[in-house]
């Protein structure tokens, strides 16, 4: 079962994901999204997308918040949160949401939050049903 997260830290994250969106790098779609992961020491990592002329090879920011944050030495996500300036708030995308999986559990908690301080709240499990995961390979 998943720790319960705080609104306050909810806020914080979804702050930090805004604040590192300048430096998403997009000059395809000219669409940022900055994502923050909380991790088991209440730190919180924060990743942009990097899109690539090859476009294929572009990264999300949720997958780059989860590869900054296995640098800093952290294996678990506590929460998650992505923002966007779409019009409604932006879920992680179907790739996205399996890496998130590896880290997090079904009651994981991700918020979005798009243009104008729109929000969204989803749990893990349920943006990923009946999800294959480490323990299928145990
Ligand atoms: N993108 C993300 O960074 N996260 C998502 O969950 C959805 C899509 C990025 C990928 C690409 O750089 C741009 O948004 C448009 O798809």
């Amino acid at each position: 079962m998943a720790e319960v997260v705080e609104d306050a830290t909810l806020d914080e994250m979804l702050a930090a994901a805004r604040a590192i969106m300048p430096r998403a790098y997009v000059p395809y779609s000219h669409f940022r999204v900055g994502a923050a992961l909380l991790n088991e020491d209440g730190t919180i990592r924060p990743g942009v997308n990097i899109e690539n002329a090859s476009y294929p090879l572009s990264v999300c920011a949720e997958r780059n918040a989860v590869a900054s944050m296995i640098v800093a030495g952290h294996g678990k996500i506590l929460a998650v949160a992505v923002a966007t300036d779409a019009p409604t708030p932006t879920p992680p995308c179907g790739g996205c949401r399996q890496v998130l999986w590896e880290f997090g559990d079904v009651d994981t908690p991700v918020v979005a939050e798009g243009a104008g301080g729109v929000r969204a709240r989803w749990r893990l499990g349920d943006l990923l049903p009946d999800a294959f995961g480490p323990d299928d390979l145990t």
